[in-house]
């Protein structure tokens, strides 16, 4: 592939991108930003040192003219979420840092498509759909797509089958108000209810899905992991990863990614994710999925949590 990837925030998340796209066919050009160069050098020498076993690949620690003719910009700049803290309680400074951000990396790549990475994710999206100027198609946020993956892996574990047979989402905010659509969870065109009867019928030795325990499962990843060991970064990789070969796939793909809502389900002026259609024009729109009247209620009440932030934010 020959697409060029932009990368702003070299700290954790942004330098596993990095090294995550280096070991992939994704992008043959790489570009580190970071207010810190001296740590996005390190990054890209450690990075491009291990890519001898590859095709020919550019790395390189820029500058924000360096992104020039980027197919693929992400934001990953912002304070990192720190034990204990809330996604939410980080806003205002990662807002700010966005707000310097974006005139700079618009003025020298206007036609990329924007993945935005920094936390709270949804805000952050909404933020620079704002303030950047660009059509929204070309933006989108990673959203709940982690959250999903996490789920995939917790249903794939439960019942024994390959994560790629499982059908299943995680809607609303990446946080604490996002929600499992149950009525769309499906393993290879199956519910997920009628998965376990035929387990059981089987033979197998499998208990009833917890569902609640499932939806903790997922909203609590992020933050044990971070009490674990300080930090988040290769799950979110793979995932931001997955997003850009679906950015630059000759087709569209659709994954729970945050957009800004117009009137779906009842809900504007929000970003969230909900099952969102992407492909190489960025941001084609929602794909409506038959929700029961309670989990749209649930996705009501996200956006709301979402809302009340945003108007307590400076933009
Ligand atoms: C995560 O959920 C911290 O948002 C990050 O892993």
């Amino acid at each position: 592939m020959s697409s060029k990837i932009t990368i702003i925030g070299a700290g954790s998340v942004g330098a596993t991108i990095a090294y995550t796209l280096s070991s992939q066919d994704i992008a043959s050009e790489i570009v580190l930003i970071d207010i810190n160069k001296e740590k996005a050098e390190g990054e890209v020498l450690d990075i491009i040192q291990g890519t001898c076993f590859r095709d020919p690949i550019s790395i390189i620690a820029g500058d924000y003219t360096d992104a020039r003719n980027s197919d693929i910009v992400i934001i990953t700049s912002g304070i990192a979420r720190k034990p204990g803290q809330t996604r939410l309680e980080l806003t205002q400074t990662n807002v700010n840092i966005l707000k310097a951000i974006t005139p700079e990396i618009v003025k020298a790549a206007p036609n990329a498509l924007y993945l935005i990475v920094s936390n709270p994710v949804d805000i952050m999206t909404y933020v620079f759909t704002k303030i950047s100027g660009l059509p929204e198609n070309q933006i989108l946020g990673s959203g709940t797509i982690l959250d999903s993956a996490r789920l995939r892996c917790g249903l794939s574990k439960h019942f024994h089958i390959a994560q790629s047979n499982i059908h299943a989402y995680v809607f609303g905010e990446h946080g604490d108000t996002s929600f499992i659509p149950w009525s769309g969870a499906y393993i290879s065109g199956v519910s997920v209810d009628e998965y376990y009867n035929l387990e059981k019928k089987l033979g197998k030795d499998i208990e009833p899905i917890d569902k609640e325990a499932m939806v903790q499962y997922v909203q609590k990843s992020g933050g044990e992991i971070i009490a674990k060991k300080g930090a988040t970064f290769y799950a979110v990789s793979s995932s931001v990863c997955k997003l850009c070969s679906l950015l630059v796939s000759s087709s569209e793909s659709i994954s729970t990614v945050s957009t800004m809502m117009h009137g779906e389900y009842g809900i504007e002026d929000v970003c969230l994710s909900t099952l969102t259609l992407v492909g190489p024009n960025g941001v084609q729109g929602k794909v409506p999925m038959r929700m029961t009247k309670a989990e749209i209620e649930q996705l009501k009440k996200s956006a709301a949590a979402l809302k009340e932030i945003i108007a307590q934010i400076d933009l």
